[in-house]
């Protein structure tokens, strides 16, 4: 009897679950690839279920708006109907079928696998909705290609996702599962799996970049908890301070926030960016010995290089530190860009903008 009423409480959980969402993530290397998935019978869940005991990633379910549609229903009369309007014209988006809101942003993801359910040898019509609603977003992504179908072959399935996807970047073929080697489908994950270019972390996180009245100079970071720590905090956004110059060596101020100490008997040199207190940073242009944290160095500027970039002598320098990746967008001032203007998310501006997400007047805007 327990276990009967387990089973009923599994069921009754797996159908209230159903709206669009994020699950929780596997902890190491969440964030990274996420996994989009349709299905209407049942199996592409049952392959999400398979794939995600295999790689860590988190998983967005799309459902369509409208609920208690029976697509197979006179000989698949409502499905054929769905992907005859997308075919008839497929840059329109009134020709896609409505699907539930999706709060998850892509531009948390490198990697993204989608699974879907083939239908008439082309994508399932609901899939389709949220890819050429996110076209833009997935530009540069590295994107992977699942499935399932009864017995039908996936071509048309792969040539709908690249029409809808033509910037991503494929992470190999696609995989096809079908109903004589579903149940077979964790191996046929694992061997598919190795065949699949997954994008690495970004490897630019041991620099950044010092902005002084409109010169950048990129700094080499050291490895230690402290860079860490600012790395973190220059995701979220650039930061400026106001340093002053002292002892005929250096410009220093406060960071406005902490970070880890390692402090010993230093050396600074020219070029050298120093953690001093926890919480003052120090650009040297000449050099001097106390208890500090390495930060990292200025790259490839002599002495007088850095006098002149740090304003050696000076009083109340704005000094701007930024993540290479993130200047452009998260400053785009500094990247000249004018005002009503809108720019991809790489700093291109663009004249004619389609769907997707924009940076707009410093801001993320989705058109
Ligand atoms: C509207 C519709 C059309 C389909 N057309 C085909 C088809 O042409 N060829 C095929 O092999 N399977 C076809 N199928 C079956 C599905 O591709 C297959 O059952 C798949 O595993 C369903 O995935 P799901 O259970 O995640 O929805 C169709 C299913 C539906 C609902």
């Amino acid at each position: 009897m327990k276990q009967i009423l387990l089973i009923l409480a599994a069921i009754l959980f797996s159908c209230c679950s159903s709206e669009s969402e994020v699950k929780a993530a596997e902890p190491a290397n969440a964030g990274k690839t996420l996994v989009v998935y349709y299905s209407y019978t049942g199996n592409c869940r049952e392959i999400v279920a398979t794939l995600t005991s295999q790689i860590q990633a988190d998983v967005l379910e799309i459902q369509p708006a409208e609920k208690g549609l029976r697509y197979e229903a006179n000989n698949y009369a409502l499905g054929t109907q769905l992907l005859n309007a997308i075919k008839a014209n497929p840059d329109d988006a009134g020709s896609y079928p409505a699907i539930d809101p999706v709060t998850t942003s892509l531009s948390d993801y490198r990697n993204v696998i989608i699974v879907t359910p083939l239908w008439w040898s082309q994508m399932a019509a609901i899939m389709q909705t949220y890819l050429f609603l996110n076209s833009s977003e997935m530009a540069g992504k590295h994107v992977g290609l699942i499935v399932s179908s009864h017995s039908s072959g996936i071509s048309g399935v792969v040539a709908d996702a690249k029409r809808l996807l033509p910037e991503a970047t494929w992470m190999g073929d696609a995989l096809w599962i079908n109903a004589s080697n579903h149940s077979k489908r964790a191996s046929l994950i694992e061997n598919w799996l190795k065949t699949q270019d997954f994008a690495e972390e970004q490897t630019t996180m041991d620099k950044l970049n010092i902005t002084i009245d409109g010169a950048t100079q990129s700094v080499t970071l050291v490895d230690n908890a402290a860079t860490k720590a600012l790395v973190e905090k220059l995701q979220q956004t650039p930061v400026t301070v106001t340093l002053n110059s002292s002892g005929g060596f250096e410009i220093w101020g406060a960071l406005g926030f902490s970070l880890p100490t390692s402090n010993q008997q230093t050396t600074a040199r020219p070029g050298d960016v120093i953690l001093y207190n926890g919480s003052n940073i120090c650009l040297f242009y000449g050099s001097n010995s106390w208890s500090y944290t390495r930060l990292g160095k200025i790259d490839g500027l002599s002495e007088s290089e850095l006098r002149t970039f740090l304003k050696a002598g000076e009083s109340d320098i704005s000094v701007t530190l930024s993540l290479p990746a993130t200047t452009d967008i998260q400053n785009p001032a500094s990247s000249k860009q004018g005002e009503g203007d809108i720019y991809s998310l790489n700093g291109q501006r663009v004249a004619n903008p389609s769907k997707g997400l924009y940076i707009k007047n410093g801001k993320k805007i989705v058109l």
